[in-house]
Parts: structure tokens; sequence; C-alpha cells
């Protein structure tokens, strides 16, 4: 069985958890797909660095450039964020006909539809399960599941930081900076957590949500943003008295042939089910006309439920490989179209 060759970019995070996923589940992973499957180069920011894993100090550069030009390499796992050069290495990666799986919400929801153009010009995979609520599989379930339904409205619970913040301002009456700091500790929060307060992180996340549950090109632009910074622990206490949590939630709704998101704090209901969701797990609630009601909930955040969904897309990528298909026709979205210009 020849293995599978991987090339991971990044080494924070979500890539410590890929790497441990990868190599403590192997031999269940490799009977999944049948064949080992080995991470072959990391590109990392600085090779010297204190690392909570062992991993050969073989296989890691600073350049990632090395792993994208790697001929032996079949698969990108890009787990580093950033926007515009990261957009490159996969731009590139695809010319060279490796498939791609992304954690980078902010590079799909500002450059989905030109990085999934490029991979159906190569036939090649873009999975990215893990750029929006962690370990929660909605990408998939919006595309799979819901195909046969036309979606009317998503709330969600998308960013883990915030909720955190907000749980535990509630809950403990702690500061909003003290708490801040502590997601921040625990791997939860950005580089610049601004996006994460500021309510950017969920607004790019709703727009991806949006764009596969209404099968519309939604871009960041659609979506109204109003984040938690000016959120007071008085606000909070208030909310409660009245039976009330206050929540950072993104709403998208679909109207006829328009459509609306929001992310903003809200004030929910005690009852709803969303306001039971706490610390660092999100929900994702979404109405179907003929579905209903569905809710789906779990980590948002953190290394290893993050690094689940990564590797779960990798070993979809590798059946697709096996079966000398591509996931363009089962998991990645078609080309989506602004729904007020739909005339199908
Ligand atoms: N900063 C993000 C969050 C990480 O808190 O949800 C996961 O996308």
């Amino acid at each position: 069985m020849k293995p599978v060759k991987v090339g991971l970019l990044g080494l924070g995070t979500v890539g410590t958890g890929v790497v441990r996923i990868v190599e403590g589940n192997q031999e269940d992973l490799s009977r999944q797909v049948g064949s080992p499957i080995i991470i072959e180069k990391i590109a990392v920011k600085n090779i010297d660095k204190y690392r909570s894993i062992e991993v050969d100090g073989a296989k890691l550069t600073e350049d990632p450039w090395e792993v994208i030009r790697d001929p032996d390499i079949d698969i990108i796992i890009e787990v580093m964020g950033g926007v515009d050069q990261t957009k490159e290495y996969i731009l590139e990666a695809l010319e060279r006909g490796k498939h791609i799986v992304t954690a980078n919400k902010d590079l799909m929801a500002l450059h989905g539809s030109e990085v999934l153009a490029k991979a159906q010009e190569k036939q090649c995979d873009v999975f990215y399960e893990a750029s929006v609520a962690g370990g929660i599989p909605i990408i998939r379930t919006l595309i799979e599941g819901f195909s046969s339904d036309r979606i009317t409205r998503i709330m969600g619970i998308v960013n883990g930081t915030t909720n955190f913040i907000l749980t535990k301002m509630s809950q403990e009456g702690a500061s909003y900076e003290e708490v801040l700091k502590e997601a921040q500790e625990l791997g939860y929060a950005e580089a610049d957590p601004t996006s994460d307060v500021e309510g950017l992180d969920a607004a790019r996340k709703m727009a991806i949500l949006g764009t596969l549950g209404f099968r519309s090109d939604v871009e960041l632009k659609d979506v109204s943003v109003s984040g938690i910074s000016k959120v007071t622990s008085e606000d909070i206490a208030f909310a409660k008295k009245l039976g009330y949590e206050m929540k950072l939630l993104g709403i998208a709704e679909r109207q006829g042939d328009e459509f609306t998101i929001n992310v903003q704090p809200t004030m929910v209901r005690k009852q709803h089910p969303l306001a039971s969701v706490n610390g660092v797990f999100n929900a994702v609630y979404v109405h179907g006309e003929a579905v209903g009601e569905t809710m789906f909930y779990g980590a948002g955040a953190g290394e290893m439920p993050t690094a689940t969904s990564v590797v779960a897309d990798l070993v979809a990528v590798v059946k697709n490989l096996k079966l000398g298909v591509n996931g363009l026709k089962a998991i990645v979205p078609y080309n989506p179209k602004k729904i007020s210009n739909d005339e199908d």
C-alpha cells in the first residue's frame, strides 16, 4: 500500500492537534482509507520553538514553498491562517494538482469562490469543514444533509471565544478583560482577538454558512456586524433578570428571494436551546421548509475538536483519491449565485 503523503502548513494549536490525531489514530485511519497517511513536511514560523509534541526535525521547514513544491506531496493541510499570502500558497498548490484541506474561514469567506474555481479547473478537492464551528460537521450537513431542502433560517453561536467570555461574565461575574486573556491562553482566540470580540470572525463564518445554506454567493459585505466589546456585566445581569441570556448570534434569514445576515449581541430567551450553549461551545440552529427545526452542537474552537474536522476532511480527500473522483461533486459547493438574480 503506497502511503499518501501530506504537507502541513502551520503547527500552532490546530496543526498540533492534526499531528496528534494522524499519528495517534494511524492504524484506524489507514484501515479506513486503505493506505498509511504520512505527514511528510511541516512548515512552521520558527523551527526552534518549544512544542508540546515531538516532531521529527527533518520534517520541519520555515519555507512553506518547500512544502507546496514537493512533488511527493499529494495533499496540503493549511492551518497557518492569514489571507493574501496563504491564498497564493493554496492557488499554487492547486495549480500543481494538490488537494487542499483548510481551516481558514477568513480565506474561504473572502476568496472562497476564487479558490473553488481553481480547484474545479484542476479537478482538485478543497475541503474546509474546520473553518466553521470547530468540531461540528455543519458544512457537510448543509451541503449534503440538506441538499433536498430549502433552508429558511440559520442561527449560530459560531465564535467560541465570545461565547466563553459571555458565559463567564454571566455565570461568574468575571470581567471582560480577564476572560479574554483566559480564552487567548487556551488557544481559542484569533492571533488578533479584535476579530473575535468585534464579531468579524462570526461574520465570516456566517457568510460561509449563508453561501452553503442559501446556495447563494454571500459576500462578507452582505453581513452586518456588531461585536461584544461594548456589552457590560450590567447588560448581562439586566438580561438575566428579564429571563434572557446574552449571546453573540449570527442570524441568517431568507424571505422569498432575499436574504439578510446579521451578527450581533442578542438577548436569547432562557427556554431557547441556544441560551444554554455555554463556554467555548458553538451551536448552529437550522430551519428548513421540509425538515423544520434542527440544531447542531459541539466545541467550536480548541486544538482537538478543530483538528478532528481537519482530519475528517483529510480522510474524505484520501477516499476520493482512491476512488479517482473528486469531492467537487460530493462535498464542495457548485457555483453559487445571488438569490435575487436567480432566474431558474
Ligand atoms: N477564534 C475562533 C473562535 C476560533 O473563538 O471561535 C475558531 O474558529
